[in-house]
C-alpha cells in the first residue's frame, strides 16, 4: 500500500529537552511539499554534532559565540540525527533530481548548483544554508513535517536521521549507487567525508608529504586514510588515548605520539621529529590548544594546518608572525566536498573499496539503544556507531 501522501506514523528519537536522554516515541511525519524528499532511513551514525545539540541549550539568536551555518542549537524539542542514508519514499512537486526507490544520502550542507558558491569548483558552501531556515529547525517554509503527541518537532541540519522517515529539501540529497551498503555509506553523511575530504580537497596533500593527524577518532582517522590515499609517505598519529593506536597504523599512520609521554609542548617534539616541520597538520579533536599547536608544527615557507575538529569555545591565539614566515591556517566544512555531486563519487569508491568504510563501523545497534551509542562514544570506545532501523510495521 503505498504511503504517498499521507501522513506516515512512525519510530523517532526525540530529544524533548536538554542534558536529557533521547526517548523513543511514535511520532507522525507529514508528507513532502514541493520540493522535498520523504526518505525512508534504513541507518544513521552518531556524531559529536548530535551530541551537542543534546546539551546546547541556547538558541542561536541568544548565543554570544559564532554560530555554525546550517546547525541548529536548542531548537527543542527536535529529531537529531545528520549521518544517514535511506531509500527515498515520496517526492514532493516540482521534484525531478531523485524518485521514490533511489538509494540516497541527506546532506546537512546542501547544493543548489545555481548559487555562486556552489558556480565555483573551490567552494561547497552553498549560499542557500544560511537562507534555508536550517538553522532554525525549520524547513524552508518555516514550518517541520514532524509532529509527535500532538507538539511540533523540530528538524535538525536539515537531515533528522534519528526517525524512520525524515523529510528533507531535494538540494539537500545525494542519490547514490543502489549497490551501496547503506548501513556503513551513512558515515559518508558526516565524519568520514569530514576527515577525508580535509586531506584531499582542503589540504590537497602532496605525494612524499609529512603530514600530522591529531586526533585518531573516526574523524581523524578519515583524515589519515585521505593522507594515505593522496600518497603522503610519513603520517604521525598524536592521540591521549594510546588505545587508538594500534587501528591508526591500520589506517595509515607510521608513528602514534602520545602527548603524555613528553614533558616538552607537543609542537617542539612535532618540529624536532620532522627536521623542521610538517607539510600538513589536521586538527580532528576540537580544541582551539590543539589547533594552536597544529599550527605551530608546520614548516615554515608552506605548511598548512586545517582545523576539522568543532570547537565550541575559544579561539586560537595566533601571532601574526607565524602566518608572516609562510604558515596556512585554513579549515574544512564537510570536507570541501560538493554533496550532491561528491557523495555519489565517495560511495562509487566504497564500493570499489578504494574506501575500505567498513572499517570505521565498530559498533551496530538498533534505534532503542541509540543512548548508548552515546555512552560509547563518550567513552571513546567507538570509531563510530551505526542504527540499524528495523521498520517495524504495525
Ligand atoms: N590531545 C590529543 N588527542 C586528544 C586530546 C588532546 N588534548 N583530546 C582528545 N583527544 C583524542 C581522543 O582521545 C579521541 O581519540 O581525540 C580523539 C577524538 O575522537 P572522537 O571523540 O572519536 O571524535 P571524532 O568523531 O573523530 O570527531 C572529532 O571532529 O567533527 C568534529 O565535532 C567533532 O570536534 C569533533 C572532532
Ligand atoms: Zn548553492
Amino acid at each position: 500500500m503505498s504511503t504517498a501522501g499521507k501522513v506516515i506514523k512512525c519510530r523517532a528519537a526525540v530529544a524533548w529537552e536538554a542534558d536529557k536522554p533521547l526517548s523513543i516515541e511514535e511520532i507522525e511525519v507529514a508528507p513532502p511539499k514541493a520540493h522535498e524528499v520523504r526518505i525512508k532511513i534504513v541507518a544513521t551514525g552518531v556524531c559529536h554534532t548530535d551530541a551537542h545539540a543534546m546539551h546546547c541549550t541556547a538558541a542561536p539568536t541568544d548565543r554570544d559565540d559564532i554560530p555554525l551555518p546550517g546547525v541548529n542549537l536548542g531548537t527543542f524539542p527536535m529529531i537529531l540525527g545528520h549521518e544517514g542514508a535511506g531509500i527515498v519514499e515520496s517526492v514532493g512537486e516540482g521534484v525531478t533530481n531523485v524518485k521514490p526507490g533511489d538509494a540516497v544520502i541527506p546532506l546537512w550542507l546542501p547544493q543548489c548548483g545555481k548559487c555562486e558558491h556552489c558556480l565555483d569548483p573551490n567552494n561547497n558552501i552553498c549560499k542557500t544554508l544560511s537562507v534555508n531556515n536550517q538553522i532554525l529547525g525549520l524547513m524552508p517554509d518555516k514550518t517541520t513535517r514532524f509532529t509527535c503527541k500532538g507538539k511540533q518537532i523540530f528538524h535538525f541540519m536539515g537531515t533528522s536521521t534519528f526517525s524512520e522517515y525524515t523529510v528533507v529539501t531535494d538540494i539537500s540529497v545525494a542519490k547514490i549507487n543502489s549497490a551501496a551498503p547503506l548501513d556503513k555509506v551513512c558515515l559518508i553523511g558526516c565524519g568520514f567525508s569530514t576527515g577525508y575530504g580535509a586531506a584531499i580537497n582542503s589540504a590537497k596533500v602532496k605525494p612524499g608529504s609529512t603530514c600530522v593527524v591529531f586526533g585518531l577518532g573516526g574523524v581523524g582517522l578519515s583524515a589519515v586514510l585521505g593522507c594515505k590515499n593522496a600518497g603522503a609517505s610519513r603520517i604521525i598519529g598524536v592521540d591521549i588515548n594510546k588505545d587508538k593506536f594500534e587501528k591508526a597504523k591500520l589506517f595509515g599512520v607510521t608513528e602514534c605520539i602520545n602527548p603524555k609521554d613528553h614533558s616538552k609542548p607537543i609542537h617542539e617534539v612535532l618540529i624536532e621529529k620532522t627536521n623542521g616541520g610538517v607539510d600538513y597538520a589536521f586538527e580532528c579533536i576540537g580544541n582551539v590548544g590543539i589547533m594552536k599547536s597544529a599550527l605551530d608544527c608546520c614548516r615554515l615557507g608552506g605548511g598548512t594546518c586545517v582545523v576539522v575538529g568543532v570547537a565550541t569555545v575559544g579561539t586560537i591565539a595566533v601571532h601574526p608572525f607565524h602566518m608572516i614566515v609562510g604558515r596556512i591556517l585554513k579549515g574544512s566544512f564537510f570536507g570541501g566536498w560538493k554533496g550532491v555531486t561528491d557523495v555519489p563519487k565517495l560511495v562509487s569508491d566504497c564500493i570499489a573499496k578504494k574506501i575500505k568504510i567498513d572499517d570505521f563501523v565498530t559498533f551496530t545497534l538498533t534505534l532503542e539503544k541509540i543512548n548508548e551509542a552515546f555512552d560509547l562514544m563518550h567513552a571513546g570506545k567507538s570509531l563510530r556507531t551505526v542504527l540499524v532501523y528495523q521498520h517495524h510495521q504495525k
